[in-house]
């Protein structure tokens, strides 16, 4: 998962057709951008992870994941990492166990100590821009130092570098990045015109 500090931004991919998964692979792949997290909220997502398990230069990850079960699923089908909305400590001890990286969300302090108390650096903040942006964030960070977030929800690509210029900031997650009209339009090269400019938008 370190890799997810390189490239600084997690797609977040609801797959509605598991034949789009590769068209999507490509176009992040071709933009430079080899990351996509796989909301599993469709009936198609770990079909879509099976079959992204074969770019082995993907960095694969499935989301919305809320129970040991969906962890199991979704390693068996090649995930690399897991995301989950929120914080649960059964399931997060299950991936420690496992040596399966995870973000698991957090929104308050009491969830940051419980994820630091299991020896988790990095975390999902969710939901980011809700909760304050990143007002909220150097807030909730102000205690913890040396813990790493992953905002996410509600960010917009224009808000990429001022997260990013946050030191706390470990990468940028979100759907802005996949956004649900490209998928239904299948505007793979728009797609991938979209990585470009959020990469470019790095600090
Ligand atoms: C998530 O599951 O991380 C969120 O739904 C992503 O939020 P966004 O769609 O607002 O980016």
């Amino acid at each position: 998962m370190g890799e997810l500090e390189r490239f600084a931004l997690v797609p977040l991919v609801e797959l509605e057709r598991a034949e789009d998964a590769l068209p999507i692979a490509d176009a992040f792949l071709a933009a430079g951008l080899p990351v996509m997290e796989i909301a599993l909220r469709t009936p198609d997502a770990l079909q879509a992870i099976e079959k992204l398990a074969a770019y082995s230069e993907l960095l694969l990850g499935a989301g919305t994941v809320c129970t040991i079960a969906q962890a199991q699923r979704a390693a068996e089908a090649g995930a690399a990492f897991l995301v989950s909305p929120g914080f649960d400590r059964e399931l997060v001890e299950w991936c420690l166990e496992w040596d399966m990286p995870i973000l698991p969300g957090v929104a308050t302090p009491s969830e940051a100590m419980a994820a630091r108390a299991l020896g988790l650096e990095v975390v999902k903040l969710f939901p980011a821009e809700a909760l304050g942006g990143i007002r909220y964030l150097k807030a909730l960070a102000a205690p913890f130092p040396g813990l790493r977030f992953v905002p996410t929800g509600g960010i917009a690509l224009q808000q990429v570098s001022d997260y990013l210029a946050l030191p706390q900031v470990y990468a940028v997650g979100g759907s802005f990045l996949c956004p649900r009209e490209l998928l239904r339009s299948r505007s793979w090269d728009a797609l991938r015109r979209l990585a470009e400019d959020a990469l470019r938008s790095r600090r």
